[in-house]
């Protein structure tokens, strides 16, 4: 397996397999854990290189995010990256991806996304859900995906759909700027309990890991009602709240359902429906999703 930390090194691996063999990538912010280890596994079966990138992106984090605090273990990644038969782990710093706040204006840095040029994801697809409570996310999160793939320009790229917001954001993005890659969507990755893995959760205490679970189970409670004929949008989400308000240890942020391809707000499903919540425990935000879907 090649580590590399630079563009241009990373370019001139490519050079030469560039419509020669099936590239994909998997695009991540490290500390690696299950829902990534089945993306890679994924890819791995379905393209001859498979790369890895791994860069905490700071054009999505919140200036009250944990962009300082999130968990960075390069080397811990990169074995398991070797075990899973990745031939490439991309891991550039800001600077490399010039998005570094690195200018000087009257002596004083320039912030950074003054300095950027940004993607806009249309609004309709960042009025709600996370967009809401995480203004300018999803436009760094765009932002770095564009970078990421004209970097790599893999034929597939690999992402999960326990970002649901995120996904749909992509598949919109790739599609409005004509981008030749084909986004493949893998399902949440989830431990025994029910709950998401997330990077997140290292944040957690075993206390606060089995409250989480609050999150899934509520989404399996409305599950169940789907399967035995409900509809009703206001009943579903009825049904998830008074779930989640029997962990008092979890302070929820939204339970929403929505079109799981444009996200507007649904007030029945006919064919499927996306039902998202966020959630704090403590100071750790906490996401997870189900798509209702007629059998
Ligand atoms: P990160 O949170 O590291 O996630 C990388 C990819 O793994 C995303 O596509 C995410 O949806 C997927 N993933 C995370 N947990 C999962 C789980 N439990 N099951 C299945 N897939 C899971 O998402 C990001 O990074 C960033 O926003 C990124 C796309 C890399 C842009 O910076």
């Amino acid at each position: 397996m090649r580590l590399f930390k630079t563009v241009a090194g990373l370019r001139t691996y490519l050079a030469p397999i560039w419509h020669q063999q099936g590239v994909g990538l998997v695009p991540t912010m490290g500390s690696l854990h299950r829902g990534h280890s089945r993306l890679i596994e994924q890819a791995r079966r379905e393209n001859e290189v498979v790369i890895v990138s791994i860069f905490v992106n700071p054009l999505q984090f919140g200036p009250q995010e944990d962009f300082q605090q999130y968990p960075r273990e390069l080397e811990r990644d990169c074995e398991l990256c070797e075990e899973l038969g990745v031939d490439v782990v991309f891991a550039p710093s800001p600077e490399d991806l010039a998005i570094a706040p690195s200018g000087k204006n009257n002596g004083k840095a320039t912030p950074l996304l003054e300095q950027t040029t940004l993607v806009q994801p249309p609004p309709s697809l960042v009025t709600g859900l996370c967009a809401t409570y995480r203004p300018g996310h999803f436009q760094g999160v765009a932002t770095i995906v564009v970078k990421l793939l004209n970097v790599v320009q893999p034929d597939r790229a690999y992402f999960g759909e326990k970002d649901a917001q995120q996904i749909a954001i992509i598949q919109n993005l790739v599609k409005d700027l004509s981008l030749a890659v084909e986004i493949r969507a893998c399902p949440t990755v989830r431990e025994e309990s029910g709950l998401a893995y997330s990077s997140r959760n290292q944040y957690l205490t075993p206390q606060q890991k089995e409250q989480a679970v609050a999150l899934s189970r509520s989404l399996q409670r409305a599950k169940q009602a789907f399967n035995a004929g409900e509809r009703n949008g206001d009943r579903l989400l009825e049904m998830v709240n008074r779930e989640l308000a029997k962990e008092p240890a979890l302070s929820v942020q939204y339970a929403q359902l929505v079109d799981p391809q444009t996200l507007a707000p649904l007030g029945e499903v006919e064919d499927e429906g996306l039902l998202a919540i966020a959630a704090y425990l403590g100071q750790t935000r906490l996401i997870d999703n189900i798509v209702l879907r007629q059998r």
